[in-house]
C-alpha cells in the first residue's frame, strides 16, 4: 500500500475552542446583525474567516522570538531576515513592513500615479484599493479559464498573455508603472500561476520595459502546485522552484501572514538599488526605520524561520492536502465547489448551492450565516457585499460569482475538524430548499462595507 501523507509536525501546545448550541448561535448572529465579522471569536467553533495571520508558529519560530534583537537600527534580526530573503527568494534589497497592504502602500507611493494602468491577474482587494486610491486603474488580465468554476484547469491563476499585450501595446510605457502577478491568485480561488506563464509574462514585461512585481502572499503554495502539476518540475525541490520563480521578478510585495506562517508582518523585496532607495523614504515615513519597518526584532526572527519552514515540501503537502481533504468530502456529497481546489481555501459556489435565492438578497452571505448557525463554522462572503456599490451610480455591483470562502489556517486544525466542517455544510445542503429568504442591508459604510455592514432578514 502506498503510504499517505501525514502532517510534518506533532502538537506541543493546544488552545481550547468551545462548542455552542444552535439556539445560542441564532441569538449571537442576530446580535451581530448577521455580519460574521461582528462575532466575538469565542462564539465561533471553527474559524475559517481567513488563513491570514491565523497560522500556528513552530517551536523553532517561538525560540527565534526569544533571541529577537530589538535595537532600533542595525538589529541582528533584520540581518537574519535579510539573509533568509536573499537565500530563499534571491533579492538583495528589502524593506520590512507591518503587513502586505503596507508593502503595497510604500511601493505604490513610489511607482503608481494618477491616470496609470496596472495590469495583473485578479488583483487582491487591498492591491486594487491602493491602485484606485492613487486614481490609477487595475486592469484584470486573468485567463478566461478562471471564470468557469467547474473547469478542471491546472493553472487558473495565469495571466492571458494576449490580454496583457493588448494593454502594453495600447498605452505608453510611462502610463504602466508595473505588472502585478499574484501567486497564488486569491481572488480567482487560490489558483496557481504556472512557470510557463511566469516566463511569458516576464518576456512581455522585458519587451515593453515594464517592471514585474509579484504579490507573493502565497508564493510557496504556488511553487508546490508547479512541482506537482507542471511538466519538468517533479524532481525539483520547492525551494529550487521558488528561486526560479523569482529570477523573473523585479520585485515583490509580501503579506508574511500567509505562507511565511507568522501572525503579523510583511515586506518589499527588490532587485533595483535605485527603487529600494526611493521606497526607503516612504518606508521610514509610513512604517518605521529601514531595519525594522513595521516589525519588532522578534517578529523578524520568527519570519526568517517561517520562510524556511513554509517552503518545505512535507509541510506544503499536508497543508494543501488538508484543504483538498475537505474539498473532496464536499464534492462527494454534491456540494458545488470551485475546481480545482485552491491552495489555501475551498470556495463554495453559492449561486448553485441556493439557486432559488434572488441576487438582491445576498446569496453567499446567506449561505455563510446558515453555515454558522448550523455548526458554529465561520467562513467569509466573497460576493455582492464585498463587491460594494458602483462609485458613480451607487447601485450594487453584482459579481459573476457569489462565493463562500472557507480559508484553512496553517497547522491549526486537524482532519477531524475538516470532517466537522464538511458535515455542517452538507447538513445545510440537505435543507437548502427550505432556505428561500436572504437578507437586506440595514446600514453600510461608503467603502469596504463588508467589514461593518448590518443586515436584517427579508
Ligand atoms: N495580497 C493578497 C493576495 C492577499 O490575499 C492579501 C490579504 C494581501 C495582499 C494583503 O495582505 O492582509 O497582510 O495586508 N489577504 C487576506 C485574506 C486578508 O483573507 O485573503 P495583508
Amino acid at each position: 500500500m502506498q503510504l499517505p501523507y501525514a502532517e510534518s509536525h506533532k502538537i506541543k501546545m493546544v488552545e481550547t475552542i468551545k462548542k455552542s448550541t444552535k439556539e445560542e448561535r441564532l441569538d449571537w448572529i442576530k446580535e451581530a446583525n448577521y455580519n460574521l465579522f461582528n462575532l466575538r471569536s469565542e462564539r465561533v467553533f471553527i474559524d475559517l474567516l481567513t488563513d491570514s495571520g491565523t497560522g500556528a508558529m513552530s517551536d523553532k519560530q517561538w525560540a527565534a522570538m526569544m533571541t529577537g534583537d530589538e535595537s532600533y537600527a542595525g538589529a541582528s534580526s533584520y540581518y537574519n531576515l535579510k539573509n533568509a530573503i536573499k537565500n530563499i527568494l534571491g533579492f538583495d534589497y528589502f524593506l520590512p513592513t507591518h503587513q502586505g497592504r503596507a508593502a503595497e502602500n510604500v511601493l505604490f507611493s513610489v511607482m503608481v500615479k494618477d491616470g496609470d494602468l496596472v495590469p495583473g491577474n485578479s488583483h487582491f482587494d487591498t492591491t486594487k484599493g491602493h491602485i484606485e486610491f492613487r486614481k490609477a486603474t487595475a486592469v484584470d488580465c486573468t485567463c478566461d479559464e478562471a471564470f468557469d468554476t467547474e473547469l478542471e484547469y491546472d493553472f487558473k491563476g495565469n495571466i492571458d498573455p494576449v490580454k496583457l499585450e493588448t494593454v502594453l501595446a495600447e498605452y505608453p510605457k510611462e502610463k504602466i508603472p508595473m505588472i502585478i502577478l499574484t501567486v497564488t491568485c486569491n481572488s480567482s480561488g487560490g489558483q496557481p500561476v504556472s512557470m510557463q506563464n511566469i516566463k511569458e509574462v516576464s518576456a512581455l514585461a522585458k519587451k515593453y520595459d515594464i517592471p514585474l512585481i509579484f504579490d507573493s502572499a502565497r508564493f510557496a503554495e504556488n511553487a508546490y502546485f508547479i512541482k506537482i502539476r507542471e511538466e519538468g518540475y517533479a524532481d525539483k525541490s520547492v525551494k529550487e522552484i521558488v528561486r526560479e520563480m523569482y529570477t523573473y521578478a523585479d520585485g515583490m510585495t509580501m503579506s508574511s501572514k500567509k505562507d511565511a506562517i507568522v501572525n503579523m508582518g510583511g515586506f518589499i523585496a527588490l532587485k533595483s538599488e535605485e527603487l529600494y532607495k526611493q521606497a526607503s523614504i516612504y518606508n521610514i515615513m509610513f512604517e518605521g526605520y529601514l531595519t525594522y519597518g513595521g516589525m519588532s526584532g522578534r517578529d523578524m526572527n520568527a519570519l526568517a524561520q517561517g520562510l524556511d519552514e513554509g517552503t518545505e515540501f512535507d509541510y506544503l503537502e499536508s497543508r494543501i492536502g488538508q484543504v483538498a481533504y475537505l474539498g473532496k468530502q464536499l464534492v462527494e456529497a454534491g456540494v458545488p465547489v470551485l475546481r480545482p481546489f485552491g491552495g489555501h481555501a475551498i470556495f463554495v459556489d453559492a449561486k448553485k448551492f441556493l439557486p432559488n435565492l434572488p441576487k438582491e438578497e445576498y446569496i453567499a452571505q446567506t449561505l455563510a450565516v446558515e453555515l454558522y448557525i448550523e455548526g458554529g463554522v465561520r467562513g467569509v462572503e466573497i460576493g455582492t457585499i464585498l463587491a460594494d456599490r458602483d462609485p458613480n451610480t451607487r447601485e450594487n455591483r453584482y459579481p459573476e460569482l457569489e462565493l463562500l470562502r472557507l480559508a484553512i489556517p496553517r497547522r491549526v486544525y486537524t482532519n477531524n475538524h475538516m470532517d466537522y466542517i464538511a458535515a455542517s455544510l452538507i447538513n445545510v445542503f440537505e435543507r437548502r430548499n427550505e432556505i428561500t429568504k436572504g437578507f437586506s442591508i440595514k446600514s453600510e459604510a461608503p467603502i469596504l462595507r463588508h467589514f461593518t455592514v448590518e443586515l436584517e432578514r427579508v
